[in-house]
């Protein structure tokens, strides 16, 4: 395996994009939603950076892989969530890929009738976008390899590495994420 990026680059980086976020939202509440499960890592380092009125859910969201990178049907879970009506959400995934995710769930939230929607993930895919979504806050922009560590898996594993590390070629990533 190997490194991409070090666990002090990414410390650093997260504190930045807190001092970012701060600042955007000037000391107004913020309902996190973190994206089980590769935002765990993520979500609990840059919520610690906000000196703000704070409140944190989870939803789910797969896409189904089969034995491709190709994303397939997303499945939402919603049902963690309380009621959003006129808040303001920080959505916050790992890594933005194919943009299906983050696309979907910015649309499921708006939907549920939320005040204002902002988006941040830690990684973003070079080459791979298919979905038209820009995300707000981005911690850093990879080459489109697979990736796990810092709250990112391979079928469930290393999502516990502090650094983000590419995984063997000849592993290719097989099921969901
Ligand atoms: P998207 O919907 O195609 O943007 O994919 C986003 C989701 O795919 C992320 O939340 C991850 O769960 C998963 N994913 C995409 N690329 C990788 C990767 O390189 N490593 C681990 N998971 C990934
Ligand atoms: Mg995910």
């Amino acid at each position: 395996m190997k490194q991409l990026i070090s666990e002090s680059a990414i410390q650093s980086r997260v504190k930045s994009i807190g001092t970012l976020i701060q600042k955007d939202f000037q000391g107004e509440p913020v309902t996190v939603i973190g994206v089980l499960t590769g935002c765990l890592i993520f979500l609990s380092d840059l919520v610690r950076q906000l000196n703000l009125p704070v409140r944190i859910f989870f939803l789910r969201a797969s896409s189904y892989r089969g034995n491709t990178t190709v994303p397939g049907n997303l499945e939402v879970d919603s049902s963690m969530l309380p009621d959003i009506q006129g808040k303001n959400i920080l959505l916050i995934d790992d890594i933005l890929d194919s943009g299906q995710t983050l696309a979907k769930l910015t649309k499921h939230l708006k939907e549920k009738g939320c005040g204002s929607i902002r988006t941040a993930v830690l990684l973003r895919k070079l080459g791979r976008q298919q979905h038209a979504i820009e995300p707000d806050y981005c911690g850093f922009e990879i080459p489109d390899e697979f990736v796990i560590g810092y709250g990112l898996d391979y079928n469930d594993e290393y999502r516990n590495l502090p650094f983000i590390g590419v995984l063997d070629p000849n592993q290719l990533p097989k099921g969901k994420s």
